[in-house]
């Protein structure tokens, strides 16, 4: 017998909860820290993600249906012996029916690929996930179709720099409410009228596609306490609304989510390391837009 098991007996349980080491709740948290080995892990499904990215930019073009670029990343996938995550992914009401989300003009998130013909003006959030040897990468990018409106391109612009904005106010240790804090910050200051969507948020991720920490892009009381320790692996992905954050979830399908407004919405995601130095993306493409990108 270890001496911990020792002073487990000794102490009452109401104590052992929350201040032994080895209390289930410690053990629970530290599931989520990386080791070394589960980084790599990460970082080789992170990059296969990113891959898929780059591999599909070149086909979002005016012309080609949601459904066909769903087809073409369901099978680049599989031919590289991967997973789509999204296909048959557990939903409140139905399972989710293709391999990568496709959210187009007042579609805020989890569009599902069909018949629409991308069109000139438009904008159209591209959302994958892989999983690689058991674990996840996740990652979105908004293209803009052809010419698009000055309004639609400014919201492609501020969820764009929302996201590299969050990712330099967080360090090792930090609250998760920085994350929160540098978007509402930047919407308010320049983009007034324009909602940061708080309905849905970004998320832990590993061995599973959503798990702890939650990655709230308003900041909230939970966000405020919990800190993004070295280890951990999770999602930036803002939702920015060219006018009310409100959302609606389409019933008849039980995923499609749109704004109440009418009004475009745009979204930008990475999947993220934080490391006892600093933040990681891991889901970095080729020939995707880096820090510091101008949509035109
Ligand atoms: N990829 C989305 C995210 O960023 C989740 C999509 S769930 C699905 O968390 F089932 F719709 F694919
Ligand atoms: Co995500
Ligand atoms: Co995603």
């Amino acid at each position: 017998m270890e001496v911990s098991d020792f002073v487990k007996w000794l102490v009452p349980f109401h104590l052992v909860q929350f201040t032994w080491v080895g209390s289930p709740l410690i053990r629970r948290r530290s599931r989520y820290l990386l080791t070394e080995t589960q980084r790599e892990k990460m970082r080789v499904a992170c990059r296969f993600n990113a891959d898929v990215m780059d591999f599909i930019r070149p086909h979002v073009q005016p012309g080609v249906t949601t459904g066909k670029l769903d087809e073409l990343i369901h099978d680049y996938t599989l031919d590289h012996g991967h997973t789509p995550a999204c296909l048959g992914y557990p939903g409140d009401k139905f399972p989710f029916p293709n391999s990568c989300c496709i959210s187009v003009n007042d579609i805020i998130c989890h569009g599902i690929p069909g018949d629409y013909e991308l069109r000139p003006g438009d904008i159209a959030n591209v959302d994958l996930t892989s999983i690689v040897d058991g674990w996840h990468g996740d990652q979105s990018e908004t293209f803009l179709i052809g010419m698009v409106d000055a309004h639609v391109r400014d919201v492609t612009q501020c969820a764009f720099d929302s996201l590299y904005l969050a990712i330099e106010a967080i360090h090792p240790d930090c609250p998760i409410s920085n994350i929160g804090e540098a978007i509402v910050e930047h919407v308010a200051q320049h983009y007034p009228g324009f909602g940061v969507v708080d309905k849905y948020i970004g998320h832990g991720i590993g061995q599973r596609f959503h798990q702890p920490p939650n990655i709230p892009h308003v900041p909230n009381r939970q966000s405020r306490q919990e800190r993004l320790a070295p280890g951990m692996c999770f999602t930036i992905e803002p939702m920015i609304n060219g006018g009310t954050s409100d959302t609606k979830c389409d019933r008849s399908d039980g995923w499609t989510v749109r704004t109440t407004d009418g009004a475009v919405s745009a979204q930008f995601e990475h999947t993220l390391l934080m490391t006892e130095t600093g933040v990681e993306i891991m889901t970095r493409t080729q020939t995707g837009p880096q820090a510091g990108h101008t949509f035109q």
